[in-house]
């Protein structure tokens, strides 16, 4: 089969070449899916911003293809496998977090879901990482209805669905964004835009019932002001300090009944996610945003157009060879 193969740590010129390599069988708790479409995810970001060498460590990429999510027509089952058949459209996460962006990948039972209906494979093959994170964090909010909720970096890769989500969970979505992404973010379907380029939230003087906050671009200590009481935080992803700093959320919460939170990808349950995620598409509550729709043989410039020009939503990479 043809594939894009990861040769060596590099950038994405040194080291993506597409290639023959051996289909894969599946095992008994997995599934063959002829994919026809992945996307650009945090772990390209990760891969070719720097971290190549130790991602490669945790991923051992190298003679692979790369790619997370997909979507894609099962081609075959293993013996166990009993929700899934020849023929079904679907979509889901490969095997190990790699292998997608080939003619066919390896999928766990677990990691897969009939596809919604209701969108494209480009569509769909770019909702089970970004759409997880974002589902795992409104549900870790639990965001009642009516409430008051921020979404901060709500025009990215998660952000976008973590508005549309918050949304369909009940919540009165203010959303953060730069000054070009609020088009896109009122779009989304948020009731109040904040141009963080124009406005300081944490001066502005509203305050929240939940705020999911992609990255947590402020110290805890202004979420904290920003919460109501009783209220919760979430970060999704972020860097070194924000993580560490939510080694202060236990002492933040004493008294003030304020939840601190992290919404962490890999250990969330994927199929359970997946499914919830499909039946929010097809009730038009949910729909990822595409900026771009890239061919195998345009990975690098897929992946440099994410390194660089901060994508809205996310970039497709249609598997057609
Ligand atoms: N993408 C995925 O599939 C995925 C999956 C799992 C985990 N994660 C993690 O989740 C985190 C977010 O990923 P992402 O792909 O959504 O990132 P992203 O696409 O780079 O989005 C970042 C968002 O933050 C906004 N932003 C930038 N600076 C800001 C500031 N100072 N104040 C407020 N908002 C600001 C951006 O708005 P403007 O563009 O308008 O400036 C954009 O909406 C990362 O840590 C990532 O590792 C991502």
């Amino acid at each position: 089969m043809k594939a894009v193969l990861y040769t060596k740590v590099g950038t994405p010129e040194e080291s993506l070449r597409i290639a023959e390599t051996a289909k894969p069988s599946p095992k008994s708790n997995q599934v063959l899916v002829r994919v026809k479409a992945s996307a650009i995810t945090n772990m390209e970001y990760m891969r070719f911003g720097g971290l190549g060498p130790v991602l490669n460590l945790a991923i051992h990429a190298t003679g692979k293809p790369l790619g997370i999510e997909f979507a894609g027509v099962v081609e075959e089952t293993g013996s166990r496998v009993a929700s899934l058949q020849k023929g079904d459209a679907v979509y889901g996460l490969a095997k190990g977090f790699i292998g997608a962006w080939a003619e066919y990948v390896l999928a766990d039972e677990k990691e897969v879901s009939p596809k919604p209906g209701s969108l494209s494979f480009e569509e769909a093959g770019a909702l089970p990482t970004g759409g997880i994170t974002a589902l795992g964090a409104v549900l870790a909010a639990n965001i009642q209805p009516g409430q008051e909720v921020l979404v901060q970096g709500a025009s990215g890769g998660v952000g976008h669905f973590a508005v549309q989500l918050a949304k369909a969970y009940g919540g009165i979505v203010t959303a953060v964004c730069s000054t070009r992404n609020v088009e896109m973010a009122k779009s989304m379907g948020a009731h109040h835009v904040v141009d963080y380029k124009k406005e300081d939230i944490a001066a502005a003087g509203k305050t929240y019932d939940r705020i999911i906050a992609v990255n947590g671009y402020h110290p805890l200590s202004v979420y904290q002001k920003l919460l109501n009481k009783g209220g919760a935080y979430v970060l999704i992803g972020g860097t070194g300090k924000a993580l560490s700093g939510m080694a202060a959320g236990p002492i933040r919460a004493i008294g003030s009944g304020k939840k601190f939170t992290s919404a962490a990808f890999p250990f969330q349950p994927k199929r359970q996610r997946l499914e919830e995620l499909g039946r929010l598409a097809d009730d038009g509550k949910l729909r990822p945003f595409l900026d771009g729709v890239y061919a195998p043989d345009q990975v690098h410039e897929a992946i440099r157009y994410t390194l660089t020009q901060h994508p809205q939503g996310k970039v497709s990479i249609k598997m057609e060879f």
